[in-house]
């Protein structure tokens, strides 16, 4: 071997020595200038001796010829996808699946190993007797499109596998290593300020993507991509590792950069803990991330677990809670509420966001969807979290197309035409014909029915549209005029439904101060505001008779709600409806003065508490009026201003933190 020979060889080995100290093993040795030299170096001999070049030769990791076209490829093995799943209970059932088909064979049930869902683009790598000489893209599964040159200056895939490993039998002659490729988010970012893009891209793994996709490698060899191993699809000869575990740190040893945050787990509960400390660290991870896949360690049971349909049965994407999606604004609709507010509802393309299907969005007010600019048919960026009503976030403007059209936001009432009022800020919009409105006639109905107002068993939404549009109703006290024969002849009702709704208006008369306030529907007037009015002047008739400054003494109420309370007594037509339904026998008990002394008493008065759990023979909401009878405020999350946690059976994580915050504990019996 000639002197050159020996330089450049030392000098290949060194390069590819570096590339896998920064890339397997994160741990390099030289800088970035030493590595540029030694590169230089090779350069130029190459150069000067153009016969020594070789296609593993790390200086070929620049790109070369444009393609036309990228040729397709037949997957040996198809590149499938996963199932997901959401929540806790979905990795128990995978959990318990898994489990249950290898019963037959428990020496098979195996540890698990849990990997990051890695937020790139698949892709697959062919070495022939360890030299690179083949990459596809997933494209259809079964078949992908060969981008070997492009994949060829990715400086994480090796061009030749470890030498020192080459030797052996365990050295397969060919094998297909399958894993993602991405961009950095810290990468992402500076590619996206550079000048040479056409423009922008929205997101890194877009740009991994429109950077394989390129013709010419030269462009490719400029993008900051990289390449992590997750699997073996397909392999012929050698012996590889009976665990997957195992065989990670094979392609390890071969030069393959395998993720450091992959873990061995024991069982579900270990799994459940990585998908916890995963999930706390997704923030600080340089690439992104949407979720844990978690894979059956044991070779053999994979092989006996095999497939369905398009994704085996021994691994599972745990996706992290998704919180956003973009889909097609296909309409707008107009709703009245219960006050006369007019609320624009966004009719969406479905999509799924996290596992949940999202049809629609509210857009709240006109400022909104002015702030917003959005248009029919645009495509707009949504986002949930948790059980929240979705929202649309920003209208994807650079995606617009020309069959767009503006939403046009109603002068008039969508259900009673009356000319709206709207606040010169345009954040409320209103329809000021009250009652007579059939829509806010349906609202109030069904808010005075509702389970903690007058609660009315079975006076359902389509009902209360029938009784309203059918003329039998024009106020909340014409319910207690109906009898079974009317009811009988609407859509949907039997006799015995009739009468089931007789009883249950019948019953529902004996009622409560504080439910009535509320069930009638007073603005702003939720139910602690009516407790709170009801404790404070004992009956209706002295509430009826406060004034102005009577009210602001009451805890809570301010000059909006006084005025509201005012304004609700001074209507004839409340003050009518209110002597119609207690002709028609709606009554309640006055709360006297002596009640409330024993209140300010009470231990419970003005504290804090928190119901969790089931409670024996009484409902959450009972138990709720009744510590609120006792002056007391119910909270729904526990904290360190929580007094009291009332705890029934099965209580969980709120019972647990209270317990924590060394808060007292009390139980049903202590209400009594
Ligand atoms: S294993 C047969 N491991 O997820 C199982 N996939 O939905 C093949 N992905 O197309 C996949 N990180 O692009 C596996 N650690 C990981 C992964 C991973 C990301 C992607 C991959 C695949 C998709 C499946």
């Amino acid at each position: 071997m000639s002197a050159v020979d020996a330089e450049i060889k030392r000098l290949r080995q060194q390069i590819t020595t570096h590339d896998q100290r920064y890339y397997v093993w994160d741990d390099p040795s030289i800088s970035d200038a030493e590595y540029d030299l030694l590169m230089q170096r090779l350069k130029q001999l190459e150069q000067q001796h153009p016969e020594l070049i070789t296609a593993t030769s790390p200086t070929q990791k620049v790109g070369g010829t444009p393609l036309s076209q990228f040729n397709s490829v037949m997957h040996r093995v198809p590149m499938l996808s996963l199932d997901n799943v959401y929540n806790d209970e979905g990795l128990g059932d995978f959990y318990q699946r898994v489990h249950d088909r290898l019963q037959q064979d428990s020496s098979l049930t195996s540890d698990w190993v849990c990997e990051p869902k890695l937020d790139g683009i698949a892709v697959s790598l062919t070495y022939a007797n360890g030299i690179f000489v083949q990459g596809a893209t997933r494209g259809d599964g079964m078949q992908g499109e060969d981008i070997t040159a492009n994949l060829k200056t990715l400086r994480s895939i090796p061009l030749q596998l470890n030498r020192e490993q080459l030797t052996g039998e365990n050295f397969p002659t060919l094998i297909e290593i399958r894993g993602e490729v991405l961009i950095a988010k810290s990468d992402f970012i500076a590619l996206n300020q550079r000048s040479d893009l056409e423009k922008p891209f929205a997101n890194p793994r877009n740009a991994a993507a429109g950077s394989l996709r390129q013709l010419d490698s030269r462009i490719t060899a400029t993008r900051p991509l990289s390449f992590y191993a997750y699997a073996v699809g397909y392999v012929e000869g050698g012996h590889l590792p009976a665990t997957h575990w195992s065989r990670l740190q094979q392609l390890r040893q071969w030069g393959l950069r395998v993720n450091r945050e992959v873990k061995l787990c024991a069982d579900l509960s270990a799994v459940r803990d990585y998908f916890a400390a995963l999930a706390a660290k997704r923030k600080s991870l340089d690439y992104e991330i949407d979720g844990v896949v978690c894979k059956i360690n044991s070779m053999d049971a994979q092989q006996q677990l095999g497939f369905v349909a398009r994704a085996p049965r021994w691994a599972v994407a745990y996706k992290f809670p998704a919180y956003q999606g973009i889909t097609t604004l296909e309409a707008v609709e107009f709703q009245v509420g219960r006050t006369g507010v007019i609320t624009p509802v966004a009719r969406l393309t479905p999509v799924e966001i996290g596992g949940v299907v999202i049809r629609n969005a509210t857009l709240h007010n006109q400022a909104e969807i002015e702030r917003l600019g959005c248009q029919l048919q645009d495509q707009v960026l949504l986002h949930r979290a948790g059980d929240v009503i979705p929202k649309i976030i920003k209208t994807l403007v650079e995606l617009r197309t020309d069959h767009t059209s503006p939403i046009i936001f109603p002068d008039h009432c969508p259900v009673c035409s009356t000319a709206l009022e709207r606040s010169d800020d345009h954040a409320l919009t209103r329809c000021p014909n009250g009652l007579q409105c059939p829509a806010q006639l349906k609202a109030a109905i069904k808010h005075f029915a509702c389970r903690q107002a007058m609660d009315v068993d079975g006076l359902g939404e389509k009902l209360i549209e029938q009784l309203v549009d059918v003329g039998h109703i024009r106020d909340i006290a014409d319910l207690y005029r109906l009898d079974s024969a009317t009811l009988a002849q609407l859509d949907r009702m039997g006799d015995k439904s009739a009468d089931n709704l007789i009883a249950a208006l019948h019953k529902s008369k004996n009622t409560t101060l504080p439910r009535l306030l509320f069930a009638l529907g007073i603005r702003d007037v939720g139910l602690t505001t009516a407790t709170q009015l009801a404790q404070h002047f004992g009956s209706l008739e002295n509430l009826q008779h406060a004034t102005e400054s009577e009210l602001l003494d009451v805890t809570d109420v301010g000059p909006i709600v006084a005025q509201h309370v005012l304004a609700f007594f001074q209507l004839p037509q409340n003050l009518d409806v209110i002597d119609r339904l207690q002709q028609a026998g709606v009554h309640w008990p006055n709360i006297h003065k002596t009640d409330t002394t024993a209140i300010a008493d009470n231990r419970f008065f003005g504290k804090t508490i928190v119901i969790t759990g089931t409670l024996p023979n009484l409902s959450r909401d009972d138990a709720k009026a009744k510590l609120e009878a006792f002056g007391a405020k119910v909270t729904n999350s526990v904290s360190k201003n929580t007094d009291f946690v009332l705890a029934g059976d099965n209580a969980g994580s709120k019972l647990e933190k209270a317990v924590a915050l060394g808060i007292e504990i009390i139980s049903i019996a202590d209400l009594s």
